[in-house]
């Protein structure tokens, strides 16, 4: 089992702006194969906004979904030739075996 967590750090006259974005992202990820859980987590603290958390059956399944056409798809917006400008200011990726779970 692997965890993958994205930290977004979002200004905040955008957080409803990107929670009713990530709202639409719930039942997409759904049909990701090997994606056991999707949770999208409002930080209490201001060093971060949100954090997107997923985990996986497998690396691969990661792997897999990192490379696809769906990935691509839901980030679209991040890339710098898009006419709007990112809601996110920065990100901080962070990867995990599972060693333990119940
Ligand atoms: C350059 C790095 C990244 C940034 C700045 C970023 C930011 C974002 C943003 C703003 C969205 C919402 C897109 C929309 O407006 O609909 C999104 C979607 C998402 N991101 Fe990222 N992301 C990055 C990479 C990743 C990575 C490596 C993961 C792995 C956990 C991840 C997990 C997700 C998930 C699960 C969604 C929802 C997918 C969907 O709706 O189908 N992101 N990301």
């Amino acid at each position: 089992m692997y965890v993958v967590m994205n930290e977004l750090n979002v200004n905040e006259d955008q957080h409803e702006h990107v929670k009713a974005r990530f709202e639409k992202s719930k039942d997409r990820m759904n049909d990701v194969p090997g994606c056991l859980e999707f949770l999208f987590l409002e930080s209490e603290k201001e060093d971060v906004s949100f954090i997107v958390f997923t985990k996986w059956e497998a690396k691969s399944d990661y792997e897999n979904w990192l490379n696809s056409d769906a990935f691509k798809h839901a980030h679209r917006g991040q890339q710098s030739q898009s006419q709007e400008k990112p809601p996110t200011t920065a990100n901080n990726l962070r990867s995990f075996d599972v060693v333990f779970h119940t």
